[in-house]
């Protein structure tokens, strides 16, 4: 029995849901430690399809528990929706799901903070996915922020949202030139929402750290990716949660003693939504021909994905990071068909040339990408059900790959379903 980590080891988007979906079967437990509903979790089995956004992805394969932690921020409205979306395809929540009474609520106020604060940052905005992470973050951090466990404490709740609806509105009103909000319709609506939730708030970390002294299996899930962590990625370019397996620890409440693997996840290739650095993108017809192949339009809000090849400078510093010891593969197939497939392995910054990436933003946005050439495998890799079924010319492609960055690829994908998948 183990505690493992599945993170997203590029800019997010990388396949997580549907890893975890796979290994879920296995697992009494899937936690979701960060991130909120700016994550979309795309899952396919059975001729159906669904993004989930807060619920773990863990929901349709076998029984285990779903556990949103007290790292995750949630949209209690968003939250409904999925739960009558997932039940409404056969997901049983009724004692499956979890939620951490010390995990924040985002209210509309975060939603309205993140769009003005996006609009007044004009020509610098960070493309944020406007659903209220970062505000609501903020009001964590300061010591304001309302807790689902605040849902069972009406009178108190009240009382705390007003207040910081009139510091919001001062706010609004005189550095962003926007009307005052209304405190008492966001309070009503939350109130209404918590009759609903409340049967789902518990102690998770209680709860999980009994799963921990019972040898049960227990999966964490990340939303977001490596490069996008508040403390590791490309700040400002960032969201403002910790993907890395670090903050797996601090989002649910399980030491790092009791991790037991970390497992990242990457492309095949790489994306990246959003604004910020992303140094092996391809702006002209390469980038679009992998995002029509690979449908990179983004799951939450439907933007197009920036696109480019696989950036091994990226991939293993995101290695180094968070102590993945495994790392999957996805989306392989999207690569079937070129003739010509290039794997960035260093980085020119100043005319040095270097395999260690930059943390100093504006060594990030002007380094220039070197590349390795490799021939494509131009076939389909439609029929391949183990490695050794792979051209020999893809078997080289992910060889490369380990020993660049001196990890096994231990799950390979080449297709959205559950059965695309080889786990090695
Ligand atoms: P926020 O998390 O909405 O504040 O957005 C901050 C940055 O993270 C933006 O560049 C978003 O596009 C990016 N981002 C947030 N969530 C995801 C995700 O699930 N996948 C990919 N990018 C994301």
């Amino acid at each position: 029995m183990a505690t493992r980590v599945v993170v997203g080891a590029q800019w997010g988007d990388e396949g997580k849901g549907k890893i975890v979906d796979l290994l879920s079967s296995d697992a009494d437990y899937v936690v979701r430690y960060q991130g909120g509903a700016n994550a979309g979790h795309t899952l396919e089995f059975d001729d159906k399809k669904i993004v989930l956004h807060l619920i773990p992805s863990g929901i349709f394969n076998g029984d285990a528990t779903c556990v949103i932690g007290n790292g995750v921020v949630i949209d209690p409205h968003a939250l409904l929706e999925e739960i009558e979306e997932v039940e409404a395809m056969g997901g049983d929540l009724k004692g499956q799901l979890k939620i951490s009474g010390s995990a924040h609520v985002i209210l509309p106020y975060h939603q309205l903070l993140d769009r003005v604060k996006e609009e007044h940052r004009g020509d610098d905005a960070i493309g944020t996915t406007g659903r209220g992470i970062g505000p609501a973050y903020v009001s964590k951090v300061s010591r304001v922020g309302i807790r689902m466990s605040d849902l069972f404490h009406p009178k108190a709740l009240r009382k705390k949202v007003r207040d910081n609806i009139a510091d919001i509105n001062e706010a609004l009103q005189h550095v962003y030139k926007h009307d005052p909000i209304e405190a008492d319709p966001i309070i009503e609506n939350l109130l209404e929402a918590a009759e609903q939730l409340c049967p789902y708030i518990t102690n998770t970390s209680a709860l999980l750290h009994d799963a921990i002294k019972n040898g049960k299996e227990i999966l964490l899930e990340g939303a977001q990716g490596s490069l996008l962590d508040v403390d590791h990625g490309t700040y400002p370019f960032v969201t403002s949660s910790c993907p890395t397996s670090g903050g797996a620890c601090t989002g649910s409440a399980i030491p790092p003693t009791a991790i037991d693997k970390v497992m990242g996840i990457s492309k095949a290739y790489c994306t990246r939504v959003g604004n910020g650095p992303f140094p092996s993108e391809l702006t002209g017809k390469a980038g679009e021909k992998l995002r029509e192949a690979g449908q990179e339009f983004g799951a939450t809000t439907g933007r197009p994905r920036r696109c480019g090849w696989i950036d091994l400078v990226a991939l293993k510093y995101a290695v180094r990071l968070n102590g993945m010891n495994e790392l999957a593969l996805t989306k392989l197939d999207i690569l079937d068909d070129f003739e010509e497939i290039k794997l960035c392995t260093s980085y020119r910054v100043d005319g040095e040339e270097t395999e260690v990436f930059p943390l100093d933003l504006p060594d990030v946005e002007n380094l220039e990408p070197v590349y390795t050439s490799m021939p494509g495998w131009n076939q389909s890799l439609e029929g391949c059900n183990s490695r050794e079924d792979f051209p020999a010319k893809a078997e080289e492609y992910l060889q490369f790959i380990e020993r660049y960055l001196d990890v096994d690829l231990t799950i390979l994908s080449k297709g959205p379903k559950r059965s695309e998948t080889i786990v090695l």
